[in-house]
Order: structure tokens, then sequence, then C-alpha cells
């Protein structure tokens, strides 16, 4: 059967104008490209490829942490919400590296006359880049990186407004914004109460910053510091119980936990048992641990073995050595071929690699591959421990 369509319907919307149009906006520009591109001039602004920061400031967050105030050599600074972090991009001795830093410091400080960001680096044992900073980085220094990244913040049309955070070492950065934020911001009209687990009151980050928000706004910022080995301390002691996250929850909480993954581990149950949906329960992003054999699944003994990884990039390849203890990012970090990680437990996605041949154990802490990429042979580098000898294929930086 021949459908006959009349002329009119052939210009429904006047699509032969638009056409018309089309052909005399083409025929009449010029062929030198317009060097202004507004979208993208926008996009850049609030997702910057690369920023440069010069530190303003250090300051002691606690007998163990420093915090850095950070102002921006381009000009502004993104917008970002409370629970957001910036990744710094560092050369320490041979190695190219990157780590994220959530922000302390609330959005309405990157909005003033000065605007700045802080990030607060607790250094309790020796590590890799706290130390860098500790001994290196002072007021002046510049530092590469770029901002904002995850999703760990409060979202009015999903989360209530009874923010119940819990809290454990330098876990209390996000919170320490949203409290900020709440007491001298914009965070529409949202409560936080925050439980915070610390070993002694030493150990207690960002103190002083959380008694001014709690100060300033007694209603709707709540600090309770909950210490298990201080026997002088007045206040909660023990862990961060069942019966205490009761005691301080309040009508229909949303929770939102920030910590080390042993901690998580033991909040995560209470949650269960205490019956909260996924929806009511959030959690940022859990760094793998830097003993492998402590990940579930690892095959133990193999921390102890060297491989060697074949890196193709564009019709460059590179062959560097690789510990079986260690993930295929740190290999790459070691040997100074930029990869770009954010995240580092295997839920963004953004230093996602191809197998090429050989084989890996993958971490199933916050595996996030997507069920093609797994099929198809993708990893995410920042989770993947080497099991043999590989070759493998990265974006070139
Ligand atoms: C989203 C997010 C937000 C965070 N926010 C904060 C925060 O606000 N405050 C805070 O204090 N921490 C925060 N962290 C943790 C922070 O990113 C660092 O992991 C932490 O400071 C420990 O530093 P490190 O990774 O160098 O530690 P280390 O334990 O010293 O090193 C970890 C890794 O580095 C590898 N490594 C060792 N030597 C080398 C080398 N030469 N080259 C390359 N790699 C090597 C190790 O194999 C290991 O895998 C956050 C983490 C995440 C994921
Ligand atoms: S850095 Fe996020 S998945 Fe690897």
């Amino acid at each position: 059967m021949s459908i006959k369509v009349k002329g009119f319907l052939k210009d429904v919307g006047g699509a032969s104008r638009v056409t018309k149009l089309r052909k005399e906006a083409i025929e009449n520009a010029s062929p030198v490209p317009d060097p202004k591109d507004h979208i993208r001039e926008v996009a850049d602004a609030l997702h910057p490829y690369a920023m440069r920061f010069r530190v303003t400031g250090v300051r002691d967050a606690s007998p163990t942490s420093k915090t850095y105030r950070l102002e921006s050599l381009d000009g502004h600074i993104p917008v970002f919400q409370s629970g957001q972090y910036v990744n710094f991009r560092l050369r320490i001795g041979e190695s190219l590296l990157t780590r994220p830093y959530t922000i302390s410091s609330a959005p309405y400080e990157a909005r003033g006359e000065h605007p700045f960001i802080e990030v607060t680096i607790r250094r309790n044992r020796p590590y890799l880049v706290p130390d860098y900073f500790f001994e290196n980085v002072k007021e002046g220094t510049e530092l590469d990186g770029n901002m904002p990244f995850g999703t760990f913040y409060w979202e009015p049309l999903r989360d209530s407004k009874n923010i119940v955070a819990l809290a454990g070492g330098s876990g209390i950065t996000p919170f320490c914004s949203m409290a900020k934020e709440i007491a001298f911001g914009k965070m529409a009209d949202a409560s936080i109460t925050i439980l915070y687990g610390s070993v002694k009151s030493d150990d207690i980050v960002l103190k002083d910053e959380l008694e001014a928000a709690e100060k300033a706004c007694p209603g709707r910022v709540k600090v309770v510091h909950v210490l298990s080995g201080d026997d002088e301390w007045k206040g909660e002691k023990g862990f961060i119980s069942r019966e205490l996250i009761k005691k301080y929850s309040g009508e229909d909480p949303t929770y939102m936990f920030c910590g080390p993954i042993a901690m998580y581990n033991m909040i995560s149950g209470i949650m269960d048992g205490m019956g909260v949906t996924c929806r009511r329960f959030r959690h940022d992003v859990m760094n793998n641990p830097a003993d492998a054999t402590q990940i579930p699944g690892y095959p133990v003994g193999n921390e102890k073995k060297q491989y060697s990884i074949t890196v193709v990039r564009g019709i460059q390849e590179d062959v560097i050595p690789a510990s079986g203890g260690e993930p295929v990012a740190v290999a790459l970090e070691r040997a100074a071929i930029p990869v770009d990680t954010h995240c580092r437990c295997g839920e963004c996605g953004y230093c996602r690699t191809k197998l090429i041949s050989g084989t890996i154990f993958v971490s199933p802490n916050g595996d996030g591959r997507r069920l093609m990429d797994r099929e198809l042979g993708w990893f995410h580098a920042c989770s993947a421990y080497p099991t043999g000898d590989l070759k493998i294929k990265i974006p070139i930086m």
C-alpha cells in the first residue's frame, strides 16, 4: 500500500523554511572558525581540565593533621558542593601521581571577596603523599590538580533534611564542609548531627572549626565526639554503636558515612540491623587497604611476586616493573606514566584500562566496571593487581 503525502504536510513545523535559513547561514558564514565558543567557555569554567593552585596558608587541624588553604591561579574556583574533592597531580621523587582530598572548607568560602578552598590532610603514621605535603608544601607552593569530583554530597531531591553524619579519622572533612555551609552558607534548611569517632581527644581533626559551626548555629549543627581510648573524656565513650546512633538520630534521618574501611564494615552492619534502606545510607568511596592481602579473595603469596607490564600508548610501548602487592595504577605512577586516577577504589572509571594479555586480581571493594567492560577485558587500574606479566593499553594523556 502506498501513502500519498500532501504538500502542506511535508512542511510540518516550517521545516523547509529552516532549511532555507540554514542554507543562507552557511553561505554567509565566515571561513575562519569563531575563536569564541561560549558553551565551551561555560563548560571549562564549571569543569576545568586542569587547574593551578597556590597555597596561601597552612595551619594545624590537630596534632597529626594540617589544613592547607589554596587559591586558584586560573581566576576562579569552580562551583562545588560540600563533600566533593580536589584531585592533586604530584611529582614525588621519580613518581608521577594523583591523590584525592575532600574540600574541608565550605562552598560559600569559595564565592567571597577572597575565594579559597581548604583541604585537611592527616598523617597519623608515615604515608607517601601526606609526608610530602607536611615536609614540602608551604605558603607560596604551587600545586596542579582539578576539581570538583565525587558524588558524596547532600542532594535535597533525594536526601532528607536531617543529616546524621558518621565519621572516623580524616573522614570528618566532608562533614566539616557541610557543617560550615549550614551554619554560615546556603545549604537550604538542612541540619546536621555529626557522630565523630576518635581514639583520644588529641586525634580529633578540625575540632575548632566544628565547635565554631555548632556555636554559630546550635539548632542545626550538632557535633558528638565519641572517644574509644580516652579515660579522661567526659562525653560519649567507646565506638559509635547502634544505641548511640539511635540516641542522636531524630526524625527521618539520612545517614552519611565517611571513614576507614574497618569502621565502614561495622557501621554498615549496624545500618542493616536497624533496617535502614540503601537510599537513606550513603557512604563515600573507600580506598583499598595498602596491604593487598586484606582484600577479600586476594591470592595471598602474590604480594611477594614481581612482574613486568608492557604498556601500550598509541604507537609507544614501555615495559615497566610491577609488584603483585600493588595496583597496576601504582606501577604506572612509579614509572611516571600519567594515569588519571580519582576515587582510587574502582568506582569512578577514570583509570579504565584495556587488558591485552595476562591475568589480574580485581578488588571486589567498589568494583564499578560495567558488565560489557568486564566481558571485553577492560579493568580499573587503581584496584586491579597483576597476577602475571601483563600487556595493557591506556589512553595518551
Ligand atoms: C575521595 C577521597 C577523599 C579523601 N579525602 C581525604 C582527606 O580529606 N584527608 C585525608 O587525610 N585523606 C583523604 N583521602 C585519602 C588520601 O587520598 C590518601 O590516600 C591518604 O592521604 C594516604 O596517602 P597515600 O595514598 O600516599 O598513602 P600510602 O599508604 O603511603 O600510599 C598508598 C599507595 O601509594 C603507593 N605507593 C607507595 N610508593 C609509591 C611511589 N613511589 N609511587 C607511587 N605510588 C606509591 C602504595 O603502594 C599504596 O598503594 C581521601 C581519599 C579519597 C579516595
Ligand atoms: S580511579 Fe576511580 S576507578 Fe580507578
